[in-house]
């Protein structure tokens, strides 16, 4: 049975929101926690809750009655690795470590598939910190390693389509050889739901890929050919992105940092040695089916603002 209150710290998020509509569904009370709860669009029924992870009293309060709690907030650019370590490591392990001193033991982390203490970015050595920090608190909780997520409103589709569609040129960082096993955002939702309602999961890592494995190539080649465009698409050696990364961080909002072509030098992929989406009897959607929709809300939006 789901739990019948549940905290999604970072729940008005792309994932959280889908997770949210899901518990919602299944009978659960879900409070969406963030900095900017009360201005977010939530499924009905979700309970806003304005809390920012990094600070001890809102988070105490967010997490007071929920008998299992989920912590999303998680970042791919920054500036400093101050910026990465406070959200992958020391408010995961202080949101642990409150809930653990407020009687809970039902805790997933989300955090990235790729990430390894030794990783070249520092996104994702911080997210293997914060992975062990978690664990090291609350040995029970549960670590959740999803790949590129994708889904209507996503974070990575919706953009590319817009470039696509907006440039004449788009280079592939490193020629676009990174391999990832984009999983659907309900899929992923799905996951997370079935992992609060077993206990049983507690201790183990969980990592969640699609059914297919493309490069960011090919990737990129079908969302270019659902935008119907015919952006070119250059193949950029590592040391020119990190030079044009090195550039680009110059602006105040760079769309690219020197941290995201480092995250891409290594795949995204399920490695074998943990338990997968499989194990939870879930079969999951294909990139495919699931494109036209998600190209077609990125392009009508673009119109609606442009
Ligand atoms: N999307 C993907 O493709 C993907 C792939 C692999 C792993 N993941 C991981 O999955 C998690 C969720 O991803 P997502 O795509 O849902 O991210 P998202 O859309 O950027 O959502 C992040 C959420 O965290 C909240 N947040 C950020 N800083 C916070 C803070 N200091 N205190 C409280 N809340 C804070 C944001 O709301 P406010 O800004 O209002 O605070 C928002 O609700 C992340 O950890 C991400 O690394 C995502």
């Amino acid at each position: 049975m789901i739990p019948r209150r549940v905290t999604i710290l970072g729940g008005t998020g792309f994932v959280g929101r889908a997770l949210a509509a899901r518990l919602t569904a299944h009978g659960a009370a879900v409070r969406a926690a963030s900095r900017q709860a009360h201005m977010a669009d939530l499924p009905a029924g979700v309970e806003p809750f304005t809390a920012n992870v990094r600070d001890t009293e809102q988070v105490r309060s967010a997490v007071s009655g929920a008998e299992a709690v989920v912590y999303l907030p998680g970042l791919v650019q920054a500036r400093g690795a101050h910026v990465f370590r406070a959200l992958h490591v020391e408010a995961p392990r202080q949101c642990a470590e409150l809930y653990r001193r407020a009687g809970g033991r039902h805790f997933v982390f989300v955090s990235a598939l790729g990430v390894r203490r030794d990783a070249p970015a520092m996104a994702d050595r911080t997210k293997a910190e914060g992975e062990a920090a978690v664990r090291e608190v609350l040995p029970e909780a549960v670590v959740v390693r999803p790949s590129l997520v994708f889904g209507v409103g996503d974070h990575f589709v919706t953009a590319t389509a817009r470039m696509l569609r907006t440039l004449p040129v788009y280079p592939l960082i490193g020629g676009g050889r990174t391999r990832v096993q984009p999983v659907h955002v309900d899929d992923l939702a799905h996951a997370l739901a079935a992992l609060i309602e077993h206990s049983g999961a507690g201790g183990q890592i969980y990592e969640i890929g699609g059914p297919q494995i493309f490069t960011l190539r090919a990737m990129v080649e079908m969302i270019r050919a659902a935008a119907e465009t015919r952006c070119w698409l250059p193949a950029l050696p590592y040391p020119a992105s990190m030079l044009l990364a090195a550039a680009l961080e110059l602006l105040p909002n760079p769309p690219l940092i020197r941290d995201q072509v480092r995250l891409l030098k290594t795949d995204k992929i399920v490695g074998g040695e943990h338990s997968t989406l499989r194990d939870l009897g879930i079969s999951p959607h294909r990139l495919e089916d699931a494109l036209p929709e998600i190209v077609a809300a990125a392009l009508r939006r673009t119109a609606k603002t442009g």
